[in-house]
């Protein structure tokens, strides 16, 4: 069985996907991750973001990969753990450029849906029913708007000790939302048969329990 999970930036794709997956004991995948661990290459070896060919190079000599562990999803380049490397300002701000690049796109869709292959998963990004996983039996479209958005990132930032101003991520995320809906490949997109869960007003808890429901009347 496979769910998928759009949506724009900070809806809470990732929180709720890791808790049906956990509820549901299927795998989980952060498609998110992969394109940030791509820019995190780019960064590192000092090649633009919009540089195709070197970003292309880049990745056949490169590996990345998923483990699931106890504390959740961690991503690999090479032998090294950059799960918090690709959360940083640097990467989130550039990350939708890299993203953009159509030879990035078709690598990774082809890695995510090898991983969806013969096993249940419950897949977050944002062109995951539109394009990834097309027949995904249960596709959900989370929204919320951008002033929740940007509080929720707010308050995640405040607990990692960083104080970024509320204006700044609203900005951010308004800026990132705008790129990922209006890039020729593959934009962020509601697929026609998701259903769209509006979380504005809702608490986590009360979004995994209305996703569940969605998943118990569809998946089943
Ligand atoms: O968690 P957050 O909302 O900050 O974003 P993410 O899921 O980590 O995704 C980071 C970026 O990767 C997005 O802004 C998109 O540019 C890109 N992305 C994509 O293009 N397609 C996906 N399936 C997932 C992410
Ligand atoms: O994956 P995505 O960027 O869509 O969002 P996330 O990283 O799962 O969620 C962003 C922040 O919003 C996290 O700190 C969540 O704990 C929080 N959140 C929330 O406060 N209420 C919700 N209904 C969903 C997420």
């Amino acid at each position: 069985m496979q769910i998928a999970i759009d949506g724009p930036a900070s809806a809470g794709k990732s929180t709720i996907a890791k808790l049906i997956a956990k509820n549901l004991n299927f795998v989980y995948c952060d498609t998110g991750a992969m394109y940030r661990t791509v820019t995190l290459l780019a960064k590192k070896n000092n090649v633009g973001y919009g540089d195709t060919l070197g970003i292309l190079k880049l990745m056949s000599e490169h590996k990345i990969h998923f483990t699931n562990e106890i504390d959740g999803q961690h991503v690999f380049l090479d032998e090294e753990d950059v799960s918090k490397d690709i959360r940083t300002e640097e990467v989130t701000n550039n990350v939708s450029q890299v993203s953009a690049i159509k030879e990035v796109r078709t690598q990774l869709v082809q890695m995510q849906r090898d991983m969806a292959n013969d096993t249940n998963i419950v897949m977050d990004g944002r062109d995951i029913g539109t394009t990834v996983l097309p027949n995904a039996e249960v596709k959900i479209f989370l929204i919320a708007s951008v002033e929740v958005r940007a509080q929720r990132r707010y308050k995640e930032n405040l607990e990692r000790g960083i104080n970024t101003p509320l204006k700044e991520l609203q900005d951010e995320i308004a800026a990132r939302d705008y790129k990922d809906s209006h890039r020729e490949i593959s934009p962020l997109k509601k697929a026609d048969d998701a259903i769209e869960v509006d979380t504005s007003d809702m608490t986590i808890e009360e979004v995994v329990k209305k996703v569940s429901e969605i998943v118990n009347k569809q998946g089943r």
